[in-house]
């Protein structure tokens, strides 16, 4: 098994970032579930069954890998693939802790597996499918490993999401600068459209918004990008083009816009979701 990848860059600074996270990763919400909740119920809406074979491609600590693994029994098999050895180590230590036999987690890329074609009943990316580098063609890789019939289920949030990033976007435009962040998979049409040109049918888009909730201030600031922080789909972060000084007005103008949009109740922070499913042609 490979316990060391050649990554670029942008992946390197990724694994890295969740390696540093790996340990407090399952509680690092207000919510402690709320990763694992997101992955249960993609696992859930995607009718994962007995006896079957299942992917979970950016796996981090297991969440859709170990949910589907107690679904599939001792006749089905699930691998959960990451980049980040940290995440890697926490999740097989809980399928260890968990007794679960029928799961494994290898160090992979997830644009460039080498299992064989027509290999997975379901293939699942949950809270990291805006991570690739090239969306498109990580959805036709993986429309390639699921067996005729097999059903892709992936996780996006729309680009409301998350006050902290829709304002860091609007301040960074001030000064030139574009985030991608979740704007490629930011409304229904977009993942309708990335599936349908990835050659996958009876595509199925669940919409929802529970998660959405008032925070505090201290907490929509912290939101804040950063300059050194990687940035879905761009490398290096599009902050890192400011200088020091640039970068402290930003800053300062992200915490104005912030306290401008304080209410009584707190910021509200929108966390519409996207649920993506989309089906391999039986007949290809
Ligand atoms: C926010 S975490 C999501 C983890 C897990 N799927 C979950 O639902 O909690 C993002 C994960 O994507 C992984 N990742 C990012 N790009 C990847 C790639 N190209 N291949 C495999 N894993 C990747 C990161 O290492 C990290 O563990």
């Amino acid at each position: 098994m490979q316990e060391k990848l050649n990554l670029d860059n942008y992946k390197q600074a990724i694994a890295d970032l969740y390696t540093g996270r790996s340990q407090t990763y399952d509680k690092t919400r207000d919510n402690d579930d709320w990763h694992w909740q997101i992955a249960n119920r993609l696992v859930e809406y995607g009718q994962v069954g007995l006896g079957q074979n299942v992917l979970d491609i950016a796996t981090g600590t297991g969440h859709c890998a170990i949910a589907s693994a107690q679904l599939v029994g001792s006749e089905g098999k699930v691998i959960g693939i990451d980049i980040s050895s940290g995440m890697i180590a926490q999740a097989r230590q809980k399928a260890a802790n968990l007794n679960l036999s029928n799961v494994e987690f290898q160090l992979a890329d997830g644009e460039k597996l080498n299992f064989p074609a027509n290999s997975f009943d379901r293939i699942f990316c949950s809270s990291a499918f805006i991570w690739m580098s090239d969306l498109i063609s990580a959805l036709s890789l993986w429309r390639k490993l699921l067996k005729p019939g097999g059903i892709l289920g992936i996780h996006a949030f729309a680009e409301t999401a998350f006050v902290g990033g829709v304002v860091t976007q609007k301040i960074a435009e001030k000064y030139g600068i574009s985030f991608l962040m979740s704007k490629p998979t930011g409304t229904i049409e977009k993942c309708q459209n990335l599936l349908q040109q990835a050659k996958f049918e009876s595509i199925e888009i669940k919409v929802e918004q529970e998660d959405s909730s008032y925070i505090s201030l201290e907490k929509a600031k912290r939101m804040w990008a950063g300059s050194e922080h990687p940035a879905p789909g761009q490398y290096p972060s599009p902050l890192s083009q400011l200088s020091s000084e640039q970068l402290a007005q930003a800053k300062a103008e992200f915490d104005a816009e912030l306290e401008a949009l304080q209410t009584e109740q707190g910021i509200w922070n929108d966390i519409t979701t996207y649920y993506v499913y989309g089906q391999k042609p039986c007949v290809s």
